[in-house]
């Protein structure tokens, strides 16, 4: 396994890490970027997306890229974003960071994108192109129930999550292992399979991170560990690598340690990696680092 040995929560702008680990690392890689990034960090990314692309999305002569299925992605790409220019800072912001967590997945990888609903559609139509439509896996809806309530509208209480996986033959994922959850009409079923409970569908009931309860650690965009934990259950196995780019408060690590999963986070905000701080006091086997840009490039 090339990643070091320890767990590593690492402070710094992912772009400037992922292009230092190595190829096929990971197998579950979970992004949850901010819903709105801004026009300056766009225009830094352009050149990464040149440098990252791999073989088979190697830069046409024209400087478009080519898709990982090697379909024409550039031209959907110009596309969408013709339609919707403020999608394009967005798209210009996650498109390098993505084709690193492709060269990242492993071949029986997975890669777990947690959206807003605004932007979920544009990212599938571009995920479909860049990775292959035949990766596609699935369409998480995770729905919650809290906070304010438009009346001008049936009001939004719910993210997205687009599934894809690096190879349609070979991905991994284990449904067995997921934890069950109560049917709603357990009297249409078997009493025996009533008390098992039944897996879980695309579309997850599960409450946000309570403000007053256990998990909370004061981030704001906190995900619940029970929505991370169906991720990481079913799409990797104990000791398997899992990567988040945009750890915030370190979810996905609290949940990948709590199932002996390995993990590597990144953040860039001393916030969020004094939550982590706070959150991992107790457990042992985790390096903190602050690369520094040098350290970076070359592969600290
Ligand atoms: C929506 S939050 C993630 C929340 C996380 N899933 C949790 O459960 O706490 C997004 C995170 O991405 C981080 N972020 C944004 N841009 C980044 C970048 N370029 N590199 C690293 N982290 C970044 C932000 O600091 C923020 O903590």
């Amino acid at each position: 396994m090339p990643v070091a040995e320890p767990d590593r929560v690492i402070h710094a702008d992912n772009l400037d890490v992922l292009p230092t680990l190595a190829d096929g690392s990971f197998t579950l890689v979970y992004l949850d970027p901010p819903f709105n990034t801004g026009r300056a960090q766009s225009r830094q990314s352009t050149r990464h997306v040149r440098q990252g692309v791999t073989d088979a999305a190697a830069p046409a002569p024209s400087g478009t890229i080519t898709g990982f299925a090697g379909k024409r992605y550039e031209r959907i790409r110009g596309d969408l974003m013709r339609y919707d220019d403020r999608f394009d800072d967005y798209w210009g912001f996650l498109e390098p960071r993505l084709v690193e967590a492709w060269r990242l997945l492993a071949d029986d990888g997975t890669l777990y994108l947690h959206l807003d609903y605004r932007e979920a559609h544009y990212a599938k139509v571009l995920l479909d192109a860049l990775f292959g439509r035949e990766c596609f896996l699935n369409e998480l809806i995770w729905a919650y129930d809290y906070g304010g309530k438009s009346k001008r509208r049936w009001p939004t209480k719910h993210d997205t999550i687009l599934v894809y996986v690096k190879d349609p033959e070979r991905y991994f994922f284990d449904s067995a292992a997921v934890d069950r959850e109560p049917y709603m009409a357990p009297g249409l079923v078997t009493p025996e399979k009533a008390a098992a409970g039944k897996l879980p569908t695309d579309v997850w009931w599960h409450t946000i991170v309570s403000p007053t309860g256990r998990e909370k650690t004061g981030y704001p965009t906190q995900k619940p560990e029970g929505v991370l934990r169906r991720i990481v259950q079913a799409s990797s196995r104990p000791g398997d690598w899992v990567l988040d780019a945009f750890a915030g408060s370190g979810t996905t690590g609290a949940v990948a340690r709590s199932l002996d999963r390995r993990f590597v986070l990144i953040d860039e905000h001393a916030d969020a990696i004094d939550v982590m701080r706070r959150r991992f006091a107790e457990a042992g086997g985790i390096r903190f680092e602050r690369p520094t840009p040098t350290d970076a490039a070359a592969g600290a």
